[in-house]
């Protein structure tokens, strides 16, 4: 995820565009950049880290021009530095981009045997030069900017400058959010509103496949093959921190709801369908490395060590490989046994938690090899692994982690693909079929997330309850754990979570009247089993709410509520499951009047031990 922002008009665009940036660092800030076009060209500013830097720059260096790009950046290929800033340049045209593109790597390839050279790491400047080489080709700067969007896949919203036809800015999208905003005399273009909400309220939404060609005397919108296209004006009434949250009340509830796009961004590019398998591009260990471990050990904190646990059941049933699964805290000082045979794979969303990185040293220093799964690239994790595998859910704001969990696990399952794959526990068909079922996803988790309102209606009643139980079973137990940990560190209600089975062996003596419990049963191979637990429950007058698919939707009447979810791939089902509990939480959260981002005593990086 980053944020862009574009202007053009009469009035100096640097500032404007920098202003514009700063109401979306919450995309990103790990670099920033701006470029203006005028008539004597492009000129063009970047800057590592927060966008202060970016300002500095720009006061000693101002940047005239009424027509500009700007660009903060969270990054996702190619590691946070200036030379991977953007905009990025080739010849006549400089883009800034927000979104992952998938064929860069062919498109990389192509270009340089047509004698393109690259400055940066980042699949953005592969955008750059496929416009560069089209324009070359005579048609023009519209032309060239709708031949390059034709060959790309993936995701983008990007706005484009080019030196030979100054007066035009050219904006697209195609998967990632794009926002027209026209004021008197002046357009804004932006990732998002509140960029542009101190200069005009009157919004036009782009659709995936549209363009936008600015110019003075007006906008024309476009699809990808020329055709005009009529798009109707909105006038936003949103204060400027709503907006900043997309409308939404929360942060938490604005990227509950982004799980779906985060989840598709981070298989992304990874799935290799002729080959049956999957790609990893920073994992840096080749098929007979990653075929010669003997052990792997999964180390990580909190919500990361509830990934942890799923991984487990991923990787020991898909790659047939025995795995232990360690909270970090505890990995380091019990003298585990590691050689070099073992791989450690460390799970952290910040990539800075204390904790995570002894481990991980811990592991080094015994001779393991270590690789993460992080959502911040070249954090102190991602740089002191051996190699990495990026989730791409964007920043993660509030506290209580979500989409970062979600695309763990959707990491983990990748890995485990991966993984078997090199070791021949997995067929090209098998991985196929995991593939087919991952792309799904994203649907699956917007069918999920339309359970919100029924959510929302039990949440005001349970909100009075003073403990919560959780229970799973297999796959789903470290869901009922992470249930129980979000209802415990927004509401402060306390919550525990156990495997279903093992309820019978002591919290079941808690079972009265007043206690709710969550019973996570999907139509899976130990439903008859938890059905069982359940009833054990109700015998006893225990609140049951459950979390169901397939069969279980027909459990209505045994039951106080019931959430019935889309059926899917067993392995897929924790990712789906915790949609619920996410919400859960939420909406217990907010009839308590907690501070649901920012819940007491916590931080969002926890980098003391
Ligand atoms: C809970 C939560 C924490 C983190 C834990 C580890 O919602 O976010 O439990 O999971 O502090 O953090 P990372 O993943 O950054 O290492």
């Amino acid at each position: 995820m980053c944020g862009i922002v574009g202007y053009l008009g009469s009035a100096e665009a640097s500032p404007i565009v920098l202003e514009g940036l700063r109401k979306l660092e919450y995309r990103g800030y790990d670099s920033a950049g701006i470029a203006t076009i005028s008539d004597g060209g492009i000129r063009m500013l970047r800057a590592q880290g927060k966008l202060v830097n970016l300002e500095q720059r720009l006061k000693e260096q101002p940047l005239i021009g009424t027509r500009a790009i700007g660009h903060t950046r969270w990054a996702t290929h190619g590691r946070p530095s200036e030379i991977n800033a953007h905009p990025h340049k080739a010849g006549q045209i400089v883009v800034v981009h927000n979104g992952i593109i998938e064929n860069y790597l062919e498109l990389k390839q192509m270009l340089q045997h047509k004698g393109h050279n690259f400055s940066s790491d980042t699949d953005t400047e592969i955008i750059a030069h496929l416009i560069e080489e089209h324009f070359k080709q005579g048609g023009g700067f519209e032309l060239a900017v709708r031949h390059a969007l034709n060959e790309v896949r993936g995701a983008y919203a990007i706005a484009v400058l080019c030196e030979a036809e100054p007066d035009l800015l050219i904006a697209a999208k195609h998967g990632s959010p794009l926002v027209v905003g026209r004021g008197a005399d002046e357009y804004f273009v932006a990732s998002d509103i509140p960029a542009m909400l101190a200069h005009t309220r009157q919004m036009i939404f782009l659709e995936d496949g549209e363009m936008v060609i600015f110019a003075p005397q007006g906008l024309r919108f476009c699809d990808l093959a020329g055709t005009t296209l009529e798009k109707e004006e909105k006038t936003i009434t949103w204060s400027p921190l709503m907006a900043e949250k997309g409308g939404y009340k929360h942060f938490m509830l604005k990227e509950i709801y982004e799980q779906p796009r985060a989840i598709a961004d981070t298989i992304a590019g990874r799935l290799r369908e002729n080959e049956g398998d999957i790609y990893l591009g920073d994992l840096k260990l080749n098929t007979q490395q990653l075929a010669g471990f003997e052990k792997i050990f999964i180390v990580a904190c909190g919500t990361s060590w509830h990934a942890a646990l799923v991984g487990k059941f991923y990787l020991e049933k898909l790659c047939r490989i025995p795995v232990e699964v360690d909270i970090a805290s505890e990995f380091r000082y019990r003298d585990p046994i590691v050689n070099a045979k073992t791989l450690i794979l460390v799970i952290s969303q910040s990539g800075e938690t204390a904790d995570t990185l002894a481990a991980l040293r811990e592991a080094h220093g015994k001779g393991g090899k270590v690789l993460c799964i992080c959502n911040v690239v070249d954090s102190s994790i991602a740089r002191e692994s051996d190699g990495v595998i990026y989730t791409h859910a964007g920043p993660e704001i509030g506290v209580a982690s979500t989409k970062a969990f979600t695309t763990q696990l959707v990491a983990l399952l990748l890995f485990a693909l991966r993984l078997g794959r090199a070791r021949n526990s997995l067929s090209a068909d098998e991985c196929r079929q995991k593939m087919q079922a991952l792309v799904t996803l994203p649907r699956l988790l917007e069918s999920c997330l339309e359970l919100d309102g029924a959510i929302e209606k039990i949440a005001r009643e349970l909100s009075a309850a003073r403990d919560f139980l959780y229970l799973g079973r297999g796959n789903q137990y470290p869901i009922a754990l992470e249930g129980a940990l979000k209802l415990k560190e927004i509401s402060y209600i306390h919550a525990e979570g156990y495997p279903a089975g093992e309820m019978k062996h002591g919290p079941i003596a808690l079972i009265d009247e007043q206690l709710p419990v969550v019973v996570i049963v999907p139509d899976n191979a130990t439903f008859d089993k938890v059905v069982s637990n359940m009833e054990e429950v109700r015998a006893r007058g225990g609140r049951v709410i459950v979390v169901t698919s397939g069969q279980g939707c027909r459990l209505e009447t045994a039951c106080e509520s019931l959430f019935c979810l889309p059926e899917a791939d067993d392995d897929l089902m924790p990712i789906l499951t915790s949609i619920p509990m996410q919400l859960l939480a939420y909406h217990v959260a907010v009839y308590k009047g907690t501070d649901v981002d920012q819940p007491r005593n916590l931080a969002k990086s926890v980098t003391v031990e």
